[in-house]
């Protein structure tokens, strides 16, 4: 630009979600003892069915611990960092539909903004 600024390209995908799939040994807390993989294999495929995955859409991808485990199971959206907290697949089917279709967080599933490992 003349006036030296850059404009920032456009986003590849317009939502990211990252999933915590990580298993840990010895009875410490982690997401996959909470049917982690199973979430994101419904995301995945809830996703699918409504036509949001691909770019300038959505990407639903497997992550390493995401060190918030005492919140766990854990999933982050970005650009929002908005990170949730879910319990079942009815959670992952409503951040689907309200915040990964239509940009609305879904505020019940919030991770309390304190909780770390
Ligand atoms: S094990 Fe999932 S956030 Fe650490």
């Amino acid at each position: 630009m003349a006036d030296g600024t850059a404009t920032p390209p456009a986003s590849y995908y317009q939502r990211h979600i990252f999933f915590c799939l990580n298993q840990r040994e010895g009875g410490e807390a982690c997401c996959a003892d909470h049917k982690a993989e199973d979430a994101f294999a419904r995301c995945k495929s809830r996703a699918k069915a409504l036509g949001l995955l691909g770019p300038g859409g959505v990407r639903v991808n497997r992550a390493g611990c995401l060190d918030r485990c005492a919140g766990g199971p854990i999933a982050v959206v970005y650009p929002e960092a908005v990170w949730y907290s879910y319990v079942d697949q009815a959670d992952i089917d409503e951040i689907v539909e309200s915040h990964l279709r239509d940009g609305v967080v879904v505020e019940r599933l919030l991770t309390p903004p304190d909780v770390g490992r």
